[in-house]
């Protein structure tokens, strides 16, 4: 039995969720292969979802949500690791149904588990979390699909977490990149980080017109809705676009012509159930040709009761880069 601190959220009265660090007990994680005592977690917005009772990510409360941990093997029943290893999870179940890195230990199979690779620290890790592996996730995507150094490439939703690691892994590789924000105050950040210039959201603004005029190369997507619709419009001949994300809304109003008549492509994105050696490649590049450094600056560290200011501030689209939980 050990006691530690974990973000729970509770379901007080049908339909109302409540936030509270409390103090649980290691006997009541599930019984898997690995007990991992977490060092950072990251704030995603599907950890919003979690919090705010989201029953498409969480099934059941109490619970504690955080989709990533990087964190020391304390028991291992598993052959791939033991008793120190430093590790790193993303995605799977963690922090949907089963308790996450919001919690100081965590209790997962090893099949969701992979060696903290030596070029990336602790803290690092969780400044890309699952936020930068979608990102680099989409970054490759777009590789394969044709885009050249010096393409022009939009990212939308550029100051969330995902945009952040976007804009700087593209910048990185060479692309000129444009980062798409509401927020005006957040230009010097997206500029420091590499791209070159900086536009409003209306640049995709939803229009009734089947094509628009052709602009990117590329478009990285994180918000979807109309603003997927208007990115599919806007593609040069053979350009793709990257959906990963639905702040913006699920459903978009689109024809086949710029698919028939641009040869676009309209690329899907999932970091969650994608497999563990995909997860591992993606993993190995953020650590050496795709590692950005200044993402550091563009990254905020609360601890545990830091947490709910920044899962609100998420709630309203008012994030500006990347968050990480370290904890005490
Ligand atoms: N498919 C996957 O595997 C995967 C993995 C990770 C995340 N995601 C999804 O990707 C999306 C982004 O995640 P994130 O962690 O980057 O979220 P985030 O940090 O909350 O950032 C979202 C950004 O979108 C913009 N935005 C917010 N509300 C908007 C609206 N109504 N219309 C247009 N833009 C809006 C804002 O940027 P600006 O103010 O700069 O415009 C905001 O900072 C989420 O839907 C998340 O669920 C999917």
């Amino acid at each position: 039995m050990t006691m530690y601190q974990a973000l729970q959220i509770t379901e007080p009265e049908k339909g109302i969720f409540a936030q509270q660090v409390t103090t649980l007990d290691t006997d009541n994680l599930p019984p898997n292969e690995l007990l991992i005592k977490v060092q950072y977690s990251s704030v995603n917005y599907k950890d919003m979802l979690s919090a705010n009772g989201n029953k498409g990510v969480t099934r059941n409360y109490p619970h504690t949500p955080g989709i990533d941990a990087v964190g020391i093997v304390q028991r291992s029943s598993s052959e791939r690791f033991k008793e120190g290893d430093q590790v790193l999870v993303t995605g799977y179940d963690l922090g949907m149904n089963t308790a996450g890195g919001f919690g100081e230990y965590i209790s997962v199979p090893s099949a969701w588990v992979l060696p903290l690779p030596d070029s990336l620290s602790a803290e690092m890790a969780m400044i890309y979390g699952t936020a930068g592996l979608t990102a680099a996730l989409s970054v490759d995507k777009l590789l394969q699909n044709g885009l050249k150094p010096a393409g022009q490439v939009l990212v939308t939703g550029a100051t969330g977490g995902v945009g952040t690691v976007a804009v700087a892994i593209l910048a990185k590789l060479g692309m000129h990149v444009v980062a798409s924000t509401a927020k005006s105050d957040a230009t010097d950040m997206l500029l420091m980080l590499g791209a070159k210039e900086v536009v409003g959201r209306d640049v995709l603004e939803a229009s009734p017109k089947p094509l628009l005029k052709e602009q990117w190369d590329a478009v990285c997507d994180t918000v979807g809705g109309e603003v997927l619709g208007s990115a599919i419009k806007q593609l040069k001949h053979s350009g793709s676009v990257t959906t990963c994300g639905l702040v913006a809304g699920t459903a978009f109003n689109a024809t086949v012509l710029p698919f028939i008549l641009r040869g676009v492509n309209l690329l899907g994105i999932d970091s969650v159930e994608i497999p563990l050696s995909k997860k591992s490649e993606m993993w190995n590049l953020i650590g050496s040709a795709w590692n950005v450094p200044e993402l550091a600056k563009a990254t905020t560290t609360v601890n545990l009761h830091g947490l709910t200011e920044v899962l609100g501030k998420m709630k309203q689209g008012a994030v500006c880069g990347r968050y990480i939980l370290k904890h005490d």
